[in-house]
């Protein structure tokens, strides 16, 4: 692989692995005798979603939503929407939203406006990086794995123009 883009690591996969192990441990309590759904947000949720699963032992279904951003011709900011929808129906399930990264939180309230009419009985969201100093909206984050500052990341799902989403460790983007 090219490498020069990877700078220093900022998250191993020692420490990710022990991470996700924690996270998947509250889960399994707090969903004791449920059923729920993660709905991981494509791509960067898959390789933390698929880790995550695996460490489950109660009964749980995964799903996918894909989101696409769009620049638009009224104003600077970027607009979002749903490019690839669910398959399963979330009306009355417990569902846990899996995301990669939140930042400014507007990608993720962009899918609690979309998802919260369809009536499922719980909303939880779970994030494997948490940026607080970027946020622009208020979200109850029930599950988090790590605080990550402003710095661009690559690895464990996160992308630079689709590349290096497989390095098992999270790392500083190098130009
Ligand atoms: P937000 O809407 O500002 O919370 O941005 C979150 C989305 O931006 C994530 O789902 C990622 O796809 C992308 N993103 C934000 N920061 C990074 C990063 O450091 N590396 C790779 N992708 C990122
Ligand atoms: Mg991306």
């Amino acid at each position: 692989m090219n490498s020069k883009n990877i700078g220093e690591i900022v998250y191993s996969e020692d420490e990710i692995q022990k991470k996700v192990k924690e996270i998947a441990a509250n889960i399994n309590q707090d969903f004791e005798d449920k059923e729920p759904l993660l709905i991981g947000i494509l791509k960067g949720s898959i390789y933390f979603l698929s880790d995550l699963s695996r460490l489950l032992d109660i009964n749980h279904n995964i799903d996918f939503l894909s989101i696409g951003r769009f620049q638009t011709t009224e104003g600077p900011r970027e607009k979002v929407k749903i490019t690839k929808d669910l398959d399963l129906s979330i009306r009355n399930r417990d569902i846990i939203v899996v995301e990669d990264i939140i930042r400014t939180g507007l990608t993720h309230s962009y899918i609690l406006k979309n998802l919260e009419p369809r009536q499922p009985q719980s909303i939880n969201l779970c994030v494997f990086l948490d940026c607080q100093e970027q946020r622009l909206v208020d979200l109850p984050i029930k599950y988090s794995g790590f605080e990550m500052d402003s710095r661009f990341v690559i690895g464990y799902g996160l992308d630079y123009k689709e590349k290096y989403r497989n390095l098992p460790f999270v790392a500083e983007f190098k130009e």
